[in-house]
């Protein structure tokens, strides 16, 4: 089974904006750039789960139940996907796809799955998190302070009801903290800088702080 043949099965799928084809190739260049700093990194479940990670995203943005997790709704199209192709190593590449995301409980074991963690996170910190953060809000309809106020579970189910400093405050805020590879955390540490002076100006000038 060729990178291609699974680079068009992806583009077929995808159409989300902020979690679109220029996402998937931004953390499948992570993935590569994270690796070669890494011992025994089997490059093929790497560079198939770097592909395939977001797969079930569409099924989830269509969701308005919150009930729609893409990591397990991914893991679960990339198994069929990698069946009929006769791939060998799918309960790895399923691994990756499963523990990609940090809302879901699975944590990344191997060293491809920590990987693509790290590389994922990645490119929801710097200049590019903050661009795809206010992407995906447009996306959705939110608004930058309506009703705003800090929910108990770092997950709302309806995400009109979410907004981009929300999602600072609840899952970007210390990412550079969750990131496992060294290489990983040598990019997260520069890029989180950034993000937090962003956000921290941000509320100063809409006067939240
Ligand atoms: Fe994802
Ligand atoms: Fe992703």
């Amino acid at each position: 089974m060729s990178e291609q043949e699974i680079m068009a099965i992806v583009q077929k799928e995808i159409s989300c904006n902020s979690h679109s084809w220029e996402h998937i190739m931004r953390v499948y260049n992570l993935c590569l750039q994270i690796a070669a700093k890494e011992r025994n990194v089997d490059m093929e479940v790497l560079r198939v789960a770097a592909l395939l990670h977001d797969i079930g995203r569409e099924k989830e943005n269509k969701d308005k139940t919150g009930k729609v997790d893409h990591a397990i709704e991914g893991a679960k199209m990339a198994v069929a996907i990698l069946k009929e192709k006769n791939f060998v190593k799918i309960e790895e590449v399923k691994h990756c796809i499963l523990a990609h995301r940090k809302r879901t409980a699975e944590e990344p074991k191997t060293i491809e799955a920590k990987i693509l963690f790290d590389a994922d996170k990645i490119d929801c910190m710097g200049a590019v998190g903050i661009a795809r953060n206010f992407m995906f809000a447009g996306q959705h309809g939110q608004r930058l302070t309506l009703d705003y106020k800090m929910p108990k579970c770092s997950y709302i189910k309806d995400v009109s009801k979410h907004n981009p400093i929300m999602e600072y405050d609840l899952a970007l805020k210390n990412m550079d903290k969750k990131l496992y590879t060294k290489e990983g955390k040598r990019i997260g540490k520069e890029r989180q800088a950034y993000l937090d002076d962003f956000f921290t100006r941000l509320k100063e000038e809409m006067q939240l702080n």
